[in-house]
């Protein structure tokens, strides 16, 4: 047995899986609003007898190591890594195979940077009047500078590359992967220059990348420039600081989200350890989800400008689908870092007095709108109810409903209505578009789930041949496991679906294991299951016999022999009649 498997046995994947995300019991099955999409409503599967997870609204799928890799964001070798240690297996590192690879490479390269820049900050003169700016105008000290390790980037345009060339012998080709050099002709510059610079580190602590922040408002580009994408780095999928503050979030069950890099590390000098900043773009699902993960509330503390209001009110959706709390932490200034430098006790007590976001809102809506018109109450409901009917806790919910409704002097009963109009309309939308699928595939989905998933597959596979009799699936891998299953089970009657993948070919899997999640309606007895294997293979039949119709027309046209146009008729009317039947 190879590791892989013998990782992938020990394994639970309900265990693994609920590590991350909620599962909830449902039949044989778990199910959980699937993390790697946008859903308000659960269409992600795990199923423990086969150790598999399959997602119906983004059709993602897979095993335990398909799961950590998407969430983790990892390649194979590195999940194998980590499930390894979990379940005790010791793995065999002296292959090739097992080598570090690229991500690594990443890893090491920007740890090499980060030294370097921190070394031309804090000891070289390259990097005085940084390290002055830092000091004497952003109130850093050498503490702070060390915990965020915090750098210079020459501005000479080629240091960093030479050195990490020429003294660390990597390739002109790794630096160039990792994103920080960049290629002119066939030679290598430095991608940061002149820059301070911010180590990016995922919550494990690897770092991913780098911000580097212009030195004065005369320099060249823009203020702060971002390590392009690479394989370990991908915007708006981490935070900067928290891999500093993660313990602090967890300890203290909040996070506080702030706009920029000095932001964190003013809050961090006063003592505030569990803010992260999210560096100046919208938030994601992939950040709000890795927020789920270390504490239950986030607390929105961004610039108090429309672009501030604005991106809290963009956050809403994302957080909520999470099932987090989201307060909101007002300050009296535009700019956090400046708030908290000059008054750091002011920051504390708005820290104290943060307000559900829900409460900030409409206090703030409502003071803005002329609440005795009919278009200044539509003005409010308009921004508010969409976002109040995302809320998760029926609770909750029902509590803003009623504050808002006794705010702007307006009947609960019609908030509710107004939601629900906008709510049916979205419902019918997806339901429109779901329904526009073929149906005939639909139904050969269908019919291999009922299969497989039955109580007694065997009956029922031989019930579904037995009405098909020589049917043409539209779908060729459905059609492809259906041949494979009857074959199956006539060689051998013990055969059993648990070890499916001994008869079925690797690309044939997905499909299988996506028949065999999907959700199905609940049948009284057995007699009712087998009826409707019966009818949908009918059904399929029908199908079936009108392409065989549509064929033989199409033939007959062409056909000029007498006899041959006879036998074609024949074979019409024989089909005709069994239609009828
Ligand atoms: P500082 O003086 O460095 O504190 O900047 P600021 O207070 O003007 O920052 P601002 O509030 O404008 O932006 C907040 C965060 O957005 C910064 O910390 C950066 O992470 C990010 N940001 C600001 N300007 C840029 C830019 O030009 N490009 C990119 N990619 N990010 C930026
Ligand atoms: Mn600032």
């Amino acid at each position: 047995m190879d590791q892989a498997s013998q990782v992938r046995e020990k394994i639970d994947i309900v265990a693994l899986i609920s590590e991350y995300i909620t599962l909830k019991k449902m039949g044989r099955n778990f199910t959980a609003v699937c993390p790697f999409h946008q859903e308000n409503t659960p269409s992600f599967v795990v199923s423990p007898e086969r150790q598999i997870w399959h997602c119906f609204g983004c059709g993602k799928g897979g095993d335990a190591f398909t799961f950590l890799m998407e969430y983790e964001n990892l390649e194979f070798i590195e999940a194998l890594r980590i499930l390894a240690k979990k379940v005790g297996v010791t793995l065999k590192t002296t292959g090739s195979s097992y080598s570090a690879g690229k991500k690594d490479a990443i890893y090491q390269l920007n740890n090499l940077a980060a030294e370097y820049y921190n070394y031309v900050l804090t000891r070289h003169n390259v990097g005085k009047a940084a390290l002055t700016y830092l000091t004497e105008k952003r109130g850093l000290n050498e503490k702070l500078i060390k915990t965020f390790n915090i750098g210079y980037s020459p501005i000479n345009g080629e240091d960093l590359t030479k050195f990490l060339i020429g003294k660390k012998k990597f390739t002109q080709q790794a630096l160039l992967e990792a994103g920080l050099s960049f290629q002119k002709g066939s030679r290598a510059f430095d991608f940061f220059r002149g820059r301070i610079m911010f180590p990016l580190s995922d919550h494990r602590g690897n770092i991913v990348g780098f911000s580097g922040r212009n030195m004065s408002e005369e320099d060249f580009g823009p203020k702060y420039i971002n390590t392009r994408d690479t394989l370990v780095y991908h915007k708006g999928s981490m935070f900067f600081g928290l891999n500093i503050a993660k313990d602090e979030i967890k300890k203290v069950g909040s996070t506080i989200v702030m706009e920029g890099e000095f932001d964190v590390i003013s809050a961090y000098k006063e003592g505030v350890g569990n803010a992260v900043a999210l560096k100046g773009t919208a938030l994601t699902e992939d950040q709000a989800l890795l927020l789920s993960r270390f504490a239950p509330k986030v607390a929105l503390c961004f610039d108090s400008d429309d672009a501030g209001i604005s991106a809290m009110k963009r956050s809403i959706p994302v957080l909520e689908r999470r099932g987090l709390t989201i307060t909101v932490i007002t300050l009296s200034g535009k700019d956090p870092d400046e708030e908290i430098k000059s008054n750091p006790l002011a920051f504390k007590k708005a820290i104290k007095n943060e307000r559900e976001i829900y409460d900030f809102l409409i206090s703030k809506l409502v003071g803005e709108n002329d609440l005795s018109t009919g278009i200044g109450k539509k003005k409010v409901t308009d921004e508010i109810l969409p976002l109040i009917s995302l809320i998760q806790n029926e609770v909750v919910k029902e509590h803003y409903l009623k504050k808002l409704s006794e705010s702007i002097d307006t009947s609960q009963d019609a908030l509710e209505k107004q939601i629900e109009r906008k709510g049916t309309k979205e419902e019918k939308d997806v339901i429109d578009k779901t329904l526009k699928g073929d149906r005939r595939q639909m139904l050969e989905e269908y019919l291999l789930s009922l299969i497989i998933q039955a109580v007694t597959p065997a009956e029922m596979l031989t019930t579904a041949h037995d009405v098909l009799t020589q049917y043409n699936f539209s779908l060729p891998s459905v059609g492809k496991i259906f041949a494979k299953l009857v074959l199956a089970y006539q060689k051998n009657e013990k055969f059993d679906l648990k070890n499916v993948s001994i008869v079925l070919t690797q690309e044939l899997l997905p499909t299988f294991d996506k028949c065999f999640l999907v959700p199905l309606p609940k049948f009284e007895n057995e007699e009712k299951y087998k009826e409707e294997i019966i009818k949908v293979s009918k059904d399929l039949r029908i199908f079936y016999l009108k392409d065989r119709i549509s064929e033989i027309s199409a033939k007959l046209k062409k056909e000029n022999k007498d006899e041959e146009v006879e036998n074609l008729r024949n074979q019409i009317s024989e089909i005709t009649t069994q239609l009828s039947s």
